[in-house]
């Protein structure tokens, strides 16, 4: 049951269902927030995904106008799917017709998608409604054809079963998916690095929902880099996890530097946060046009190489951050944190810098998924009750949009 509340201390209970589709992954979730912003507690009724990987491997990125179809086709048998998961199904009693007005309005909601009208129409009829508060849709940044579709969406299912929507910035859920482990207690200030395929930034957070980016990529970001590299070794897309894996085969047989295969660490002591990653991909491309046979064994080397620029970068422009604006509280998020070595270097912080703690998404809620959309939903919420009187109708898909 909703309760609302407008105090940062006080207890909000709600249960929330989470729908992102900003980039390949159609996710959807239901969790239950409880808890004021100290300690706030996350539990997962239950989720459903599904990966458009394998559709955008042939053109070696995401295809927007194919996301978006994908999106369409596949968010009501997910809901489905979940549904039953949660126990949610057909009842006798819950047989209701929309009426023709209903129906109309749906239609006119879902006029670019009419594939998830087809399928709602009966999905909707078919289920009573169920014991949820809000809904909570990421509204950027990302593919804003994508977008639209998660968004449309959700004010198809708010209109039907009278409850809100919560619009969310899908960097904020990268930041607050560290909070469905308990063990993860943030402090003010604290400090955010963002690793994912379109973004890398580092943002200094007062209180949560106040972030303010103090430094960002001037060009590529880091997943993209890790994506880039990989097509130029052969691998598939995306490239990350393919690396990941090459440069840790590297690194348990590595005997001595191999200094023939050095990558420079770009803007590492500029002044700034700044990164800039296009130099780092354009090197390995110079290097790969001088090898003749670009053997296994290479590529490997290359890969190593490769991660440890990234790392490299990525820890020193943390560090100084951290310590210039005094935060003893780390966060990392984004899809290139469910790299392993990645994750182990910056856990390894805590014991370089006293007083620090380092927090690390669960590994299948670092890639994009719909839970951390859910949680955001909640602390929006928490934060600021006027969220949830919303108009659905104002939502729209803003690609670029920054935290
Ligand atoms: O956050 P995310 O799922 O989507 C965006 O919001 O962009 O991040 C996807 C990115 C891709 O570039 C992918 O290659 C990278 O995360 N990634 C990795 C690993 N797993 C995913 N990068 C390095 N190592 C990994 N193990
Ligand atoms: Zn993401």
């Amino acid at each position: 049951m909703l309760a609302k509340c407008p105090l940062r201390t006080c207890a909000l209970t709600m249960k929330i269902l989470g729908i992102e589709t900003s980039c390949d992954e159609t996710a959807l979730c239901v969790i239950e927030g409880t808890g004021s912003l100290d300690h706030p507690s996350f539990n997962v009724l239950g989720t459903a995904l599904f990966s458009q990987v394998k559709l955008h491997e042939q053109y070696g990125g995401v295809f927007p106008n194919l996301a978006k179809r994908e999106h369409s086709k596949n968010l009501i048998p997910l809901l489905q799917k979940l549904w039953t998961e949660l126990g949610e199904t057909k009842t006798s009693s819950s047989n209701t017709p929309l009426s023709p007005e209903q129906i109309k309005h749906l239609r006119s909601l879902l006029t670019h998608e009419p594939e998830l009208f087809e399928a709602l129409v009966p999905f909707i009829e078919s289920v009573p409604k169920p014991a949820i508060d809000a809904i909570a849709v990421t509204y950027g940044p990302g593919l804003e054809p994508a977008l639209w579709v998660g968004i449309n969406c959700a004010k198809a299912l708010a209109y039907i079963w009278n409850i809100p929507v919560i619009p969310v910035n899908h960097m904020e859920g990268h930041i607050v998916s560290v909070l469905t482990s308990s063990q993860n207690t943030i402090t003010f200030p604290a400090l955010a690095l963002l690793i994912s395929g379109g973004h890398t930034e580092l943002v200094h957070i007062d209180a949560w929902t106040r972030y303010s980016i103090i430094g960002e990529t001037r060009d590529d970001a880091v997943g993209e880099a890790f994506d880039k590299v990989a097509r130029m070794l052969g691998l598939p897309y995306p490239g990350g996890p393919h690396i990941s894996a090459l440069a840790a085969r590297e690194r348990a047989q590595k005997k001595s530097d191999d200094s023939l295969y050095t990558l420079p660490r770009p803007m590492i002591h500029s002044p700034d946060f700044d990164f800039s990653f296009s130099g780092l991909k354009t090197a390995v491309l110079y290097m790969i046009k001088n090898i003749p046979v670009l053997t296994d064994d290479i590529k490997q080397k290359i890969a190593y190489e490769f991660e440890e620029a990234v790392v490299d970068v990525l820890l020193h422009k943390t560090k100084k951050a951290l310590l210039t604006h005094k935060s003893s509280s780390l966060i990392i998020g984004g899809g290139v944190i469910a790299n392993t070595y990645i994750r182990e270097k910056f856990l390894k912080l805590e014991e370089e810098i006293s007083g620090l703690t380092v927090s690390i998404p669960e590994m299948n809620l670092a890639t994009d998924n719909a839970v951390m959309i859910a949680v955001a939903g909640y602390i929006e919420a928490s934060i600021n009750t006027d969220v949830i009187a919303t108009d659905p109708n104002s939502i729209v898909a803003q690609g670029n949009v920054r935290l």
